[in-house]
């Protein structure tokens, strides 16, 4: 299939560590795709869904062990350790590898070995990478397929080029005759997932789960992908990308990173409440960006797919994803209905009498388990979304003209404020913080700082990383084309604990003073933390107690900004000598128009 010597003699000199049975190369067809989610049918691994409601469509069940990123087991392994900084896991390039090989020989024993090549970004765009993932796991290659531009296109684009070796096992090998289990992993202390940014390779064993095992997409696309950008001055990013078009029919590109289970997926795909305006989807997960000619910031969906979270997403909430999983999507641990159909908690409906849960049991509601693990995810083909932005898969990508950031933050943080400048922007970036949610596993309960939504997939010196923001605004080629920067909060609760802000497709309204913001004509107050809207200046016609929750949603509180910038001071003191200036300045410009 390829005549590229440099990737057989890696195929074979991995085959002959892991001993594979057979060594089998992905073409990529859809003839494939069906075979390999049969067999997995056959070996008790997945359940076809039925195929009037759900066409060409599957449902597995993960080891309850295996069920979201593994953040403690995921290592920079950067030949010093310095560069790896205090956010990442460190370890000695070397001595990992050496322990990897231990893990790696003989793993994939009585199982095949896929050899995956996949293209992260349109295939042949100037901005897209190849990267060729082995893996011992066919529920790996059926989602690379939705998640990817993946097979035998992508070796003909590769020729005799570069790609970035992604090495994967599941970590069980068979003894023969053994029989295998449902779903295949090593426990929690024996996972890896190792990234060597020296040398731009991802090892990974263990876990057969999402970012662990999808080695495209965080390993690849963020962590390696963000040493790329550092090196060549562009930036891979945990963002959505969106297009809005205003009822008078101009459209602007805006990019979002919120942290994992933060509302991305909805926010790139929600319907407006208000008349006229219209959303379209580019991305919702991860976006490559990059200066295009014209000066302004262009970014790239690198992925093909999305791989979302199931509970809470409905015809309500997000009827653009659900239309997207309608048919050819893979879910994961999600309840599993008597009819061949899935059911999550808040999919819009009770669960039907005798539904299944993700740990196989009878679904029962008084028992307080949930049907769907809170990390359930389907993996549907971004062609399928109603709203995908026609310019999609442009190569150039689209032109960005503003950038939010956001987590879940019951106080302090207000509805939407807009920074004074790129610098300020970059401060606003790098202080995002969030309540912890289920994409990864272990983590303490409460807000956590989650500097651009990167905590978990920087894959260098967040401090360094911050500085390389610092970096782009100064060489723009025309400042005054720079995306202007914003923050917004869906998440502020009341003294009692409700939202005070409807969310989903009424965060149209806070976009629409964003895109306004951009154009030039929304109202806006001066405060210390930056630029808020005035009271009246967000759209609220039609929203019934919105306006009463108005005043407290854009409150700028002094003593909780004081605790705040306490807290970023705190860590900000972690990052020792790579903090910027220029980052470190802003926090005592906060303080001192607070004090005016
Ligand atoms: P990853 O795929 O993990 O990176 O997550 P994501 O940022 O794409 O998150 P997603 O859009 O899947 O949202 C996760 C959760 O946030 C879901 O349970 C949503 O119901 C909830 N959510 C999303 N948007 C809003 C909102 O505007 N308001 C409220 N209250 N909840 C929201
Ligand atoms: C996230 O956790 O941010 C995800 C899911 O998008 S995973 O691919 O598992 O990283
Ligand atoms: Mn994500």
């Amino acid at each position: 299939m390829t005549s590229n010597q440099k990737l057989i003699n890696w195929v074979n000199e991995w085959a002959a560590l892991c001993q594979p049975e057979k060594v089998y190369w992905c073409d990529g067809s859809e003839e494939e795709n069906t075979r390999l989610l049969s067999e997995m049918v056959a070996s008790g691994m997945a359940v076809k869904l039925d195929e009037k409601k759900r066409p060409g469509s599957y449902y597995f069940q993960s080891d309850p062990s295996d069920v979201a990123r593994v953040e403690n087991r995921t290592y920079i392994c950067s030949a010093k350790q310095e560069d790896a900084g205090p956010t990442n896991n460190w370890a000695d390039p070397v001595e990992m590898k050496a322990t990897l090989n231990g893990f790696f020989k003989g793993c994939m024993k009585g199982r095949t070995m896929y050899v995956i090549p996949f293209s992260m970004g349109p295939l042949g765009s100037d901005i897209a990478h190849i990267g060729i993932e082995i893996t011992d796991s066919p529920y790996v290659v059926v989602n690379m397929k939705v998640m990817t531009r993946m097979g035998k296109a992508v070796l003909d684009v590769l020729g005799n080029g570069e790609f970035v070796p992604c090495i994967h096992s599941v970590g069980a090998p068979l003894e023969p005759g053994q029989k295998d289990v449902k779903w295949p992993c090593a426990p929690i202390e024996d996972k890896y997932i190792c990234h060597f940014p020296d040398t731009n390779e991802i090892l990974s064993y263990g876990s057969g789960y999402g970012g662990n095992a999808l080695l495209g997409k965080k390993c690849f696309a963020l962590r390696i992908a963000s040493n790329m950008a550092r090196r060549q001055g562009w930036l891979a990013e945990h963002m959505l990308i969106m297009g809005i078009t205003n009822p008078q029919g101009v459209k602007k590109y805006i990019a979002a990173a919120f942290p994992s289970a933060c509302g991305k997926t909805n926010l790139a795909m929600l319907v407006p409440t208000i008349p006229g305006w219209k959303v379209e989807t580019v991305g919702d997960d991860i976006a490559w960006m990059k200066f295009g000619k014209d000066g302004q910031l262009y970014a790239i969906n690198p992925e093909a797919g999305f791989f979302g979270v199931a509970p809470f997403t409905s015809m309500d909430t997000n009827p653009n994803a659900m239309l997207s999983a309608r048919a050819n999507t893979i879910f994961t641990n999600t309840g599993l209905t008597p009819d061949n159909d899935i059911w999550w908690e808040g999919i819009g409906y009770d669960a039907p009498e005798g539904t299944i849960t993700w740990t196989n049991e009878l679904y029962d509601k008084a028992s307080g388990k949930p049907a769907a693990h809170p990390n359930a995810r389907f993996s549907a083909p971004a062609f399928q979304c109603p709203c995908i932005d026609k310019d999609w898969e442009n190569p150039t990508g689209v032109p960005i003209a503003a950038i939010l950031f956001g987590g879940r933050r019951p106080g302090t943080v207000p509805l939407v404020y807009q920074s004074f400048d790129w610098n300020h922007g970059v401060f606003m970036g790098s202080i995002v913080g969030s309540e912890v949610t289920a994409a990864a596993i272990g983590l303490k309960a409460g807000v956590r700082r989650d500097p651009f939504a990167m905590l978990p997939f920087c894959g260098y010196h967040m401090g360094d990383y911050f500085g390389h923001w610092v970096k782009i605004g100064e060489s723009a080629p025309d400042i005054t084309k720079l995306p202007k920067i914003f923050n917004v909060n869906w998440f502020r609760k009341s003294a009692q604990g409700k939202f005070l802000w409807p969310g989903y497709g009424d965060n149209i309204r806070v976009l629409q003073w964003i895109f306004e913001r951009v154009t030039g004509t929304a109202a806006a107050e001066e405060t210390a933390i930056g630029y808020v809207p005035k009271l009246g200046s967000i759209n609220t016609a039609g929203l019934e107690g919105v306006d009463a929750n108005m005043p407290e949603l854009l409150t700028v509180d002094k003593n909780q900004w004081k605790d705040e910038l306490d807290l970023v001071r705190e860590q900000y003191a972690t990052f020792g000598s790579h903090l910027p200036e220029e980052l470190a300045k802003q926090i005592i410009a906060i303080e001192q128009r607070f004090e005016k």
